[in-house]
């Protein structure tokens, strides 16, 4: 089992629909077990990916699981990916909650191990801040995917997000940057030579900078369709992207500027 953060401080990068593309192409192109964990209040992922009103996940999600109780995956719409649910109560567990009386900050990487013969690959969707829930998931991660938006004030929140990355190695010593995939691309001047000098100074820190993600009007219809885009247009140019995406994070690699 291998466990990817999908993380960005900044909101709306695309770490959402990040999840679900590369879980539903792991799943149906690769035949990969794949859990998805919704670590964000907003619980756009669960929206997405359950099969019934969220109502009827009756049992807890990650919120639980931090509470101490009990928390179970559930099947989602996707064959071949299991959902482990969040919803707004997640908002109670701030930063100052964590690895106070009542919480566990190993909560979710204990569970997950327990787990570890039962899927091939997790995927946590994270929020946009350093909650919590963003820390049990990086302290379960084995790497992070940071979805970047490229423009000035993604670029310049990048050093951030890697810098509390590498702080969180001091409770997780395995934690690695599986790369930044640079998201929501349109090929102008300016996104071209935001690109080139992004990975220009990755290739420099050594981190990997895989294909971009360009921005296209399925995305969104996908999102509004609640399918993957191997359902919703399973030509698009997004969706070869997505593929191209996940064969670099599986293969591992060198750059793929
Ligand atoms: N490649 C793309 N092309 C066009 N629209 C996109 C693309 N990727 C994401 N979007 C749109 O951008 C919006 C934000 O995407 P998403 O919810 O995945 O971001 P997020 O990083 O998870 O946001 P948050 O930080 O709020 O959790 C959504 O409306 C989504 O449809
Ligand atoms: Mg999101």
């Amino acid at each position: 089992m291998r466990t990817t953060a999908i993380m960005n401080l900044k909101g709306g990068t695309g770490k959402t629909v990040t999840t679900i593309n590369a879980a539903a192409i792991m799943a149906r192109r690769y035949g990969l077990r794949v859990l998805c964990i919704d670590a964000d209040s907003q619980a756009s992922l669960t929206e997405f990916l359950a099969r019934g009103p969220r109502d009827d996940l009756v049992l807890g999600g990650i919120s639980d699981l931090m509470r101490g109780m009990t928390a179970r995956a559930y099947p989602s719409k996707l064959r071949g990916v299991d959902l482990l649910p969040a919803d707004e109560s997640l908002m109670a567990f701030d930063i100052r909650s964590f690895n106070q009386e009542g919480t566990d900050p190993m909560a979710l990487a204990d569970w997950l191990s327990e787990r570890a013969e039962e899927y091939d690959r997790v995927l946590i969707d994270c929020p946009p801040a350093f909650s919590a829930a963003a820390m049990e998931a990086l302290i379960a991660a084995d790497d992070v995917v940071i979805p970047l938006k490229l423009d000035a004030f993604g670029i310049r929140g990048l050093a951030n997000i890697m810098e509390q990355i590498r702080n969180m190695k001091r409770l997780n010593s395995g934690l690695s940057i599986a790369g930044v995939l640079p998201t929501m691309y349109y090929p102008d001047e300016l996104q071209s030579k935001a690109e080139a000098e992004l990975r220009n100074s990755l290739r420099l820190s050594g981190i990997r900078c895989f294909r971009h993600i360009r921005r296209s009007n399925k995305m969104d219809g996908s999102t509004f369709d609640q399918r993957p885009l191997l359902d919703y247009s399973p030509k698009s140019k997004s969706c070869y992207e997505y593929k191209l995406f996940v064969h670099d994070l599986l293969l591992g690699g060198e750059d793929d500027g």
